[in-house]
């Protein structure tokens, strides 16, 4: 979808779509307005005789719309003027992308970004329409025969602007938007592939082929024997029950000067969780095909970045491996020795992410970063807490806490800081090691963000555990591409974009 910002009346209303706002209460937006006006008094019509409300999201085709400059218009309702802020102009947006994706046109003109919203500047209200209009555009990886999905006629969306400034303020936040759907469609593509798809070597080569497609990227993907080579006990311990080979992936993208501290992205990459020993039950247990989506949202966020070609050092680091039952897998009460030195009793095999997490921490150490988020699928217990609205947070930092939270919020991807502690690292306490893998019940979520915790001493770290967000199950099952967006907009920021 190629998209733009419009500040000439004329070229904007040459559009086969129009689509512009209305509040409720007969307020007609700045655009509706003047729609009006070419329609003598139509739309104002349909408010009075009870037609369209204008209630947030409320959607209205007029196919033929006489007098129009556009072939078509669509209206939107953008609720009570008042109260028209971050989460009613997205849902506005939403609609009118919905809309128009059900209709034969091929361009359209988005008018909604001349409406003022509390707390979003027209850059960000330009962002939203591309982000949106290319999340509406997504079709998971299509392995059903017979039924081809045909390309969506819409391939041209502008928005408007006020006047040069705006339109290019605009231009910067389509850019921004667009790089964010780009994200979040490669992320959930990889998350919606089945297991046997997406193997730790699939996402390796899907890296590598991101490095060729982007001339900042470099990644390598490492085997067995270098994972052995760099001793990461934890992870080799997840690994050795499968027949898949694992494979730690390291994308290094070069935005800034060579001696820039990078951010590092930490991805959790198990392409099947079956458990292992500790088995789970079966139903639901397709789902744990999702178990690599923490891997699948920070190479999205690369992507996005390279796209963007932000003005930074990052570091992408994912831990690719199945946890499966075998004769050579490993078991309950086995004892290994991770990259950092420190011995983990490992007493639930099912409790692998922070195993193969604790090691990929260890090494983006070398990298001396300025900041490390890891991003996971830990724990059951993250979505018992949060549901799936909000990401768990977990930080050593609280500046860092505060700036991914803010992130959260102004991308609407939001996270919800939990705690961690030595309270939870008792629960963690092992007879025969220096740590168990698993603490109880009881602050599940906590526990094992407090695990990552001992191996991130002296780094500037957060955890997001995105178990409850980065997927959805029932009829909406599939990957969502969570927090894409809001680790986009965090760099976004630290880059000085925004
Ligand atoms: N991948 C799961 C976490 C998970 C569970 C994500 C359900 C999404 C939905 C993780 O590896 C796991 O199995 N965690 C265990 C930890 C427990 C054994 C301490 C859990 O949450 O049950
Ligand atoms: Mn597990
Ligand atoms: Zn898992």
């Amino acid at each position: 979808m190629e998209f733009k910002a419009i500040v000439d009346v004329k070229a904007r209303e040459a559009a086969d779509c129009a689509v512009i706002g209305i509040y409720e209460q007969g307020d007609l937006g700045v655009a509706a307005a003047l729609v009006d006006g070419q329609m003598g008094g139509f739309i104002g019509k349909l408010h009075a005789e009870g037609d369209f409300a204008g209630k947030v999201g409320d959607v209205l085709l007029l196919p033929m719309a006489s007098g129009a400059a556009a072939a078509r218009v669509i209206l939107i309702g953008l609720g009570a003027r008042g109260a028209f802020g971050r989460k009613q102009y997205r849902k506005a947006v939403h609609a009118a992308a919905q809309a128009l994706g059900k209709t034969g046109a091929t361009d359209a003109i988005v008018y909604l970004t001349l409406e003022e919203a509390t707390g979003l500047d027209v850059g960000y209200r330009a962002r939203i329409v591309a982000e949106l209009f290319c999340v509406n555009a997504y079709k998971v990886p299509d392995l059903k025969t017979g039924t081809k999905p045909k390309a969506p006629k819409l391939t041209r969306v502008s928005v408007a602007a006020e006047n040069a400034k705006a339109a290019k303020a605009a231009a910067l936040g389509l850019v921004i938007g667009e790089a964010v759907g780009s994200g979040i469609t490669l992320a959930r593509d990889l998350g919606n592939l089945p297991p046997n798809v997406c193997t730790p070597t699939y996402l390796g080569s899907r890296a590598l082929q991101l490095a060729k497609e982007w001339p900042r990227i470099k990644a390598k993907a490492i085997d067995a024997a270098g994972i052995k080579a760099l001793k990461m006990g934890a992870f080799l311990a997840v690994t050795q029950g499968s027949e898949q080979p694992p494979r730690l992936i390291v994308c290094e993208y070069r935005g800034a000067k060579k001696g820039v501290a990078p951010i590092c992205l930490v991805g959790k990459g198990i392409t099947f969780d079956s458990g292992g020993i500790s088995l789970k039950d079966p139903p639901a247990m397709d789902e744990m095909k999702f178990d690599m989506s923490g891997a699948a949202t920070v190479l999205g966020a690369l992507r996005a970045v390279a796209e963007l070609e932000l003005p930074i050092n990052l570091v992408v680091i994912v831990a690719a491996c199945e946890n499966m039952p075998s004769g050579a897998a490993v078991k309950p009460a086995d004892i290994v020795t991770t990259m950092s030195g420190q011995t983990v009793e490992i007493l639930n095999t099912d409790a692998e992410g922070r195993l193969v997490l604790c090691d990929a921490i260890t090494y983006s150490r070398r990298f001396k970063p300025a900041a490390v988020i890891d991003v996971a699928t830990l724990t059951g217990a993250c979505i018992v807490a949060l549901g799936n609205h909000f990401s768990g947070l977990m930080s050593n930092d609280e500046a860092l806490a505060a700036e991914l939270s803010a992130a959260g919020t102004r991308a609407d991807d939001r996270v919800w800081q939990m705690p961690i502690g030595e309270e939870y690292v008792d629960q963690l306490k092992s007879n025969f090691a220096d740590i168990a893998n698993v603490g109880g019940r009881d602050g599940g979520a906590c526990t094992a963000a407090s695990f990552l915790w001992k191996f991130a001493k002296d780094l500037n770290w957060a955890h997001l555990d995105v178990a409850g967000t980065a997927w959805l199950s029932g009829s909406q099952k599939g990957s969502t591409g969570r927090p894409v967006p809001m680790l986009v907009d965090f760099l976004v920021e630290r880059a000085g974009l925004q």
